[in-house]
């Protein structure tokens, strides 16, 4: 076997759900080439993702997104024949039409170029996503809050995430894009509703936040979103005329005030066994109140906070390739197994239940 590169360069490849991204990083930190294709304008029509389109439209882009990637690389004097080391794509969770189109094309371009394709788990790559612009900070508390999955859990390695809390019906991400297509504010409705909650008050609606659980750090949404699509007479303060500004104030206050609370509790426990890190990923972790709060809790307790910039929060090629970096580096697995499916089925998902 031939020796492993110290600094591989990687090509990521992403087409779980609707954004097609596609990047080459060196290392884990030097991302010399990110592309992203988001589906957006292709679903808003529907509402909501549709998984024929999605895939149809990942097939007809991944192709040319390649060849885009190919003539950047150049420019930075790579040529992927000469430089490539192996080449990581998402293999799970995730939509399966759009799954396929990612990892077929993968095993493609690794038979041409004779090099390794790693699998890399989409919600791993959240989590480690906060890598690619800061040093390795492990134990962490971490979090990934985006349009498909909310989890906290305990990371102890990039791999090995012991998961506390999950959602237990929408993901906190979806919870926004649902408040906003009923209220027709547009879609994707999270930084819609940032936005406009930035000029609302906190205290126009009293929703209630979903209580932590005794035995998790399980976390729900529902509730939230159906009171701020019903009932509004029930739920909205008197003083306050209704708007658009003051609805997204007082829904994301109280969806973001829940994730906090959570957070909280965790730091209160693990802080007294070491850990001094909390990392983020996820398209919500660009929330402006989230971030607000975060560095307010981070002060509280001493502790620093990782989040990803922007094009690192959201879906994105240069996270697999980070993760598909320390896999091929610690040669996590002696035969890369290319399957692929919608469930994750990493052993970093079984759950600890219960809070100690
Ligand atoms: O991580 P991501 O790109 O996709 C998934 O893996 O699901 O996250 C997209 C989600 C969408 O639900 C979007 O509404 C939400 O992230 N989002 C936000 C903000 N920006 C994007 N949610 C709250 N505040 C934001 N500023
Ligand atoms: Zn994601």
């Amino acid at each position: 076997m031939p020796a492993l590169s110290k600094n591989p360069l990687i090509l990521g490849i992403e087409t779980s759900c609707d954004d097609c991204s596609v990047s080459l990083v060196q290392g884990y930190q030097k991302v010399h080439v990110l592309l992203l294709d988001s589906q957006h304008r292709v679903h808003r029509d529907y509402r909501g993702i549709v998984p024929e389109l999605a895939s149809r439209n990942h097939s007809k882009a991944i192709f040319h997104m390649f060849k885009d990637l190919q003539k950047k690389a150049l420019d930075c004097g790579i040529d992927l024949g000469r430089d490539l080391d192996a080449i990581a794509v998402t293999n799970r969770p995730g939509l399966s039409g759009s799954l396929l189109v990612g990892t077929q094309f993968a095993k493609g371009l690794a038979l041409g170029y004779n090099i390794p394709v790693i699998p890399v788990d989409h919600i791993l790559a959240h989590f480690f996503s906060y890598r690619i612009e800061h040093d390795e900070a492990y134990p962490a508390i971490a979090c990934v809050v985006s349009g498909g999955h909310t989890l906290f859990g305990i990371a102890h390695d990039p791999l090995r995430i012991e998961i506390v809390g999950r959602t237990l019906d929408d993901a906190c991400g979806e919870a926004f894009d649902k408040l906003a297509t009923f209220y027709n504010m547009g879609y994707p409705g999270g930084p819609v509703i940032d936005r406009l909650a930035q000029n609302g008050s906190p205290k126009a609606a009293r929703f209630s936040k979903m209580p932590i659980p005794k035995n998790s750090y399980d976390i729900s949404f529902s509730g939230l979103k159906t009171a701020a699509t019903v009932h509004r007479s029930r739920h909205w303060n008197s003083e306050f005329e209704f708007s658009h500004e003051h609805l997204c104030a007082s829904f994301s206050h109280v969806a973001i005030g829940m994730i906090i609370d959570r957070i909280r509790l965790l730091l209160q426990k693990e802080h007294k066994k070491g850990i001094k890190t909390i990392v983020f990923g996820g398209g919500v972790a660009v929330n402006t109140n989230l971030r607000k709060e975060m560095e307010i809790l981070a002060r509280e307790y001493s502790v620093s906070v990782l989040f990803p910039s922007l094009q690192y929060c959201v879906d994105n090629a240069a996270m697999i390739a980070c993760l598909g970096c320390y896999m091929y580096q610690s040669q996590s697995q002696k035969n890369w197994n290319l399957d692929f499916g919608v469930q994750a089925r990493v052993p970093a998902y079984r759950s600890q239940k219960g809070r100690k």
